[in-house]
């Protein structure tokens, strides 16, 4: 079984949501206190052991390439100021032997899509995806869980969550069979509706497949929204090869909508190092409720 070493980050969505803030910034870049999204996605990744970090961005997302850049000037400023501590926080975003490789999706087509970009970059290697837009807050850290049932296993594994019933088309929702303490995947609908959902588990931005998935995404017709769906290549995979789910431990953000952003920044606020107690305290006394 060949060890999982690339991650692929799919940033070339418009963001939308957080008009105008991500008018001319990726929302990737949206900071939750101090580090970019797109920062902590990474993290992950490099916890759960992977060295190769695949960026599929687009037009407007350069940020993102700069800020995993070496950035000359500033290194040279905060040096002559004696700002140590923050020279070393911008000097080691990544540990080394970490690569960073970008690759563009010219056009929006869809997730499925910008999969199959990374192709040419992953090729016959086992790999994970992150959407860094769901930040997920865990002791161990999903993709490292992940990780662990995928050596034991050798299967892909989704990472899942139960969402409300009413939000079922917001996600890939699956559906699974309990063989012991595994639960394998049987079908996978992207964004049905409450009626039509096969479960109330939604796959919540965190994936490991193998490279078998190519293969079938090139088959993919546009399905929800008119877009070539990552959900519609899983469920071609399913007849031939085994996916599981992971009903993971750990607390997820939807930094894609403006409340789930807010549940971030107050939840990861309340602990920062350097501002965490004062925003404590001014939270529990600042009146606002
Ligand atoms: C994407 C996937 C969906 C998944 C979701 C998780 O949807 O297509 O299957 O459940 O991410 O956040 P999006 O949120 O990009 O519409």
């Amino acid at each position: 079984m060949k060890p999982i070493k690339k991650a692929v980050f799919p940033v070339a969505g418009m963001g939308s949501r957080f008009l105008p803030a991500t008018k001319a910034s990726p929302k990737e870049m949206l900071p939750i206190v101090d580090k970019p999204l797109i920062q902590y996605a990474a993290e992950e990744a490099v916890a759960a052991g992977i060295t190769e970090l695949i960026f599929v961005t687009g037009r407007g997302k350069r940020a993102i390439e700069d800020h995993f850049d070496k950035a000359y000037e500033l290194e040279v400023e905060l040096e002559q100021r004696g700002k140590t501590r923050l020279l070393e926080q911008v000097r080691n975003l990544l540990p080394p032997g970490v690569s960073c490789a970008y690759v563009r999706q010219a056009e929006a087509l869809g997730l499925g899509h910008a999969i199959l970009c990374a192709e040419p970059l992953v090729g016959d290697d086992p790999f994970a995806v992150l959407l860094a837009d769901d930040l997920i807050d865990a002791k161990v850290s999903v993709l490292q869980q992940m990780v662990a049932l995928y050596e034991k296993t050798g299967a892909s594994v989704l990472g899942v969550q139960q969402v409300p019933r009413e939000q079922t088309r917001q996600y890939g929702i699956v559906k699974t069979e309990t063989t012991g303490n595994l639960q394998q995947i049987v079908g996978i609908v992207e964004k049905p509706s409450p009626e039509e959902a096969p479960s109330n588990l939604g796959v919540v931005g965190r994936y490991l497949l193998t490279p078998g998935i190519f293969d079938k995404l090139r088959g993919v017709r546009p399905g929800a929204g008119g877009e070539i769906q990552l959900t519609d290549g899983i469920a071609a995979l399913l007849p031939q090869e085994k996916v599981l789910a992971l009903p993971f431990d750990g607390v997820r953000y939807d930094c894609g909508s403006k409340l789930g952003y807010l549940k971030a920044t107050v939840a990861y606020g309340v602990r920062h190092e350097e501002a965490g107690a004062e925003f404590r305290s001014w939270l529990a006394h600042s009146g606002l409720f």
